[in-house]
């Protein structure tokens, strides 16, 4: 949620933090800060708002060039509304610690309450606060600060992923994560703390991913990783990161959103590299496990729209029944019916860090039912607690809203539902070759399509641009698109919308239509095109404005339509998806809205 970021080295350190931050801003956007030693005093410069508020404060800070170490946030909004005073770092009583948090401590107002007790002060409302001033305390029993760190951590009930500078030893990082993402980068002369790797990629490729539980202490040149628990010291090879700075810059394009829908064709040809085999999909992840009777997707938000539409695929090709749950309700379930001879648990993120996602796989792991994650973001908790991982190689994603990531999970479903068929014979090796010679001609057909689809999009926009609500209808797998498209709308335009399965229509949400609501409807020349028909039959005898995005030569009068090259069966889908997210990036551009890091948003939800 929150980005954090530290440095250690023979550069000027405030540039190279800033330039983490900037990096590390789609994770959080409220406020920001950083955190330096100066003339043997701990500084700290904060800013309410974007990370620009801040660069512009240090515009007066010229001697902030001078230091080599430092450490820098920027954040989402937790504990405490977004001021100043809630930034971090964050100082002890004493002024001795300085700290950056992500996460949520969750007994911070017990440990608050006894510091009080014992005259400590806070200016902020954030428990990370709470914990800079735990550590402090602690330091008081213990005779180091590596000490002091780990007994307070043992205190510290939650999930954190946190830097500290300590004035008295001001060229050392000290670092620590449970259940939130921190990456250490390996530098020559330097070194680097961060939540995610492009915010130090520019200066090493030399990486090591804490786990939980794991402290380590940095300076420029050397580094150790311990244990928190008990303070052994924990040897890890560092692995080298196969992307470049490029990956994670915008490329020309006015968004990385609107790179990263363009990137799609590429994104579907990266993920089925490897995978195709005469014939035959390649999962060798999964050889060792046996089909599972029933399969359970857990995820959230739009990698939860794209289990929905696994589903269709993996229950009409590979005949295995499958539910679709959000994590955030599976994980309260009070009875989990599951059973290890023959489920299987899917969990699905593109950052492999969502809280509560994580919280499903470490729950079915528990009543040992087999897993699989599919996930984006190497090394992430996901990838490394699912029983099995299939990474979908979709590269970094950066703007908040996932859209190629979406389409790289389809692929891996689409491949799933593939490689069960054959496994259980319920698809024939020449239904499989139909498929996967659709599959193949995706990319080339979907690079060819998106100029077209990106200017019909646009003038798409400017017609609707004044709407207030949308509604987005679609039937069998396109129910899980117009989900989608609605998600997509509302959390870049602001705009509301709804997704519906278009045959509920008449049950209720019809009352709504009216000239001033208008209906994105997909409708692709499948089994279901003339249901569909009748649907929108009936919003345009209410009156109702309609937009349909189809590949069959349409006989429907008075709508706007919007039509993609045809191509059979669902994997239309590919063609489907990158209109709806272009139709929600030029609304929200149209609109004058902060496309890439829209309100209220954080990029990677690693707090309930
Ligand atoms: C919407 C979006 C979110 C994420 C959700 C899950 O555009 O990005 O809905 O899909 O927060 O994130 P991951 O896939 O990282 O678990």
């Amino acid at each position: 949620m929150c980005g954090i970021i530290g440095y250690c080295g023979h550069r000027p350190a405030v540039p190279i933090v800033l330039e983490g931050l900037e990096h590390l801003e789609y994770r959080g956007y409220d406020s920001a800060g950083v955190g330096y030693v100066l003339n043997s005093e701990l500084q700290v410069v904060r800013a309410k708002g974007k990370l620009k508020n801040l660069s512009e404060k240090f515009q007066q800070e010229r001697n902030a060039l001078t230091v080599t170490c430092a450490i820098g946030h920027t954040r989402w909004a937790t504990h405490g509304v977004p001021e100043e005073r809630n930034a971090h770092p964050h100082l002890s009583n004493s002024k001795r610690l300085a700290i950056v948090h992500n996460g949520i401590i969750e007994n911070y107002l017990e440990i608050r309450e006894e510091l009080l007790q014992k005259s400590y002060r806070f200016a902020s409302d954030t428990d990370s606060e709470v914990l800079v001033n735990l550590i402090e305390d602690r330091l008081a029993e213990e005779h180091d600060l590596l000490h002091a760190l780990s007994a307070a951590l043992q205190l510290a009930h939650g999930a954190y992923a946190i830097c500290l500078l300590d004035r008295d030893d001001p060229n050392k990082l000290y670092a620590a994560r449970l259940s939130a993402p921190l990456i250490f980068g390996r530098g020559i002369g330097e070194n680097f703390i961060a939540s995610d790797i492009p915010a130090f990629l520019a200066y090493t490729r030399d990486v090591i991913f804490l786990e939980d539980g794991d402290i380590l202490v940095a300076d420029s040149q050397n580094y150790t990783l311990w244990r928190s628990s008990d303070l052994n010291e924990i040897q890890r090879p560092a692995q080298q990161i196969q992307w470049n700075m490029q990956a994670a810059q915008k490329g020309g394009y006015r968004h990385f959103m609107l790179k990263e829908i363009f990137e799609q064709p590429k994104v579907i040809s990266d993920a089925l590299s490897g995978r195709l085999d005469d014939g035959r999909v390649l999962l060798p992840e999964l050889d060792a496990l046996p089909v599972p009777k029933r399969l359970h997707i857990i995820a959230c938000g739009t990698s939860f729209h794209a289990g929905l539409w696994g589903q269709h695929l993996i229950e009409d090709w590979a005949r295995i029944p499958v539910q679709v749950e959000i994590a955030s309700e599976f994980r309260y379930k009070e009875r989990l019916l599951l059973d290890p001879e023959q489920d299987m648990v899917l969990v699905i993120s593109q950052s492999g860090e969502t809280a509560d996602t994580l919280a499903a796989l470490r729950m079915a792991k528990e009543l040992h039912v087999p897993t699989l994650g599919l996930c984006n973001v190497l090394g992430s908790s996901m990838a490394r607690e699912a029983g099995a991982v299939l990474y979908t190689q979709a590269g970094p994603e950066i703007s908040v809203a996932s859209t190629k990531a979406m389409t790289s999970q389809m692929i891996m479903l689409a491949c799933l539902a593939l490689y069960y068929g054959r496994r259980s014979l319920t698809l024939a090796d020449d239904d499989i070759r139909r498929h996967l010679e659709r599959l193949q001609r995706l990319p080339l057909m979907l690079e060819t399509a998106l100029p077209e689809m990106h200017s019909m999009a646009r003038q798409l926009a400017r017609k609707y641009a004044q709407a207030k609500s949308f509604f987005y209808l679609g039937r069998g797998h396109c129910f899980s698109l117009a989900l989608e498209g609605a998600l997509k709308l509302k959390e870049l335009s602001y705009i509301h919308a709804e997704g519906y399965a278009a045959g509920e229509m008449k049950h209720g949400p019809i009352a709504l239509i009216d000239p001033s609501f208008p209906t994105f409807v997909l409708a692709p020349r499948d089994d279901l095109y003339e249901k569909i028909k009748s649907n929108i039959v009936e919003i345009q005898s209410r009156q109702g404005q309609i937009i349909v995005l189809t590949n069959a030569e349409s006989d429907l009068h008075s709508v706007d339509i919007w039509r993609i090259p045809a191509l059979q069966g669902p994997l239309t889908a590919f063609l489907l998806l990158p209109c709806l997210q272009l139709f929600s990036y030029e609304m929200a551009d149209y609109l004058g809205k902060d496309v890439d890091q829209p309100r209220n948003l954080a990029k990677s939800v690693t707090v309930e």
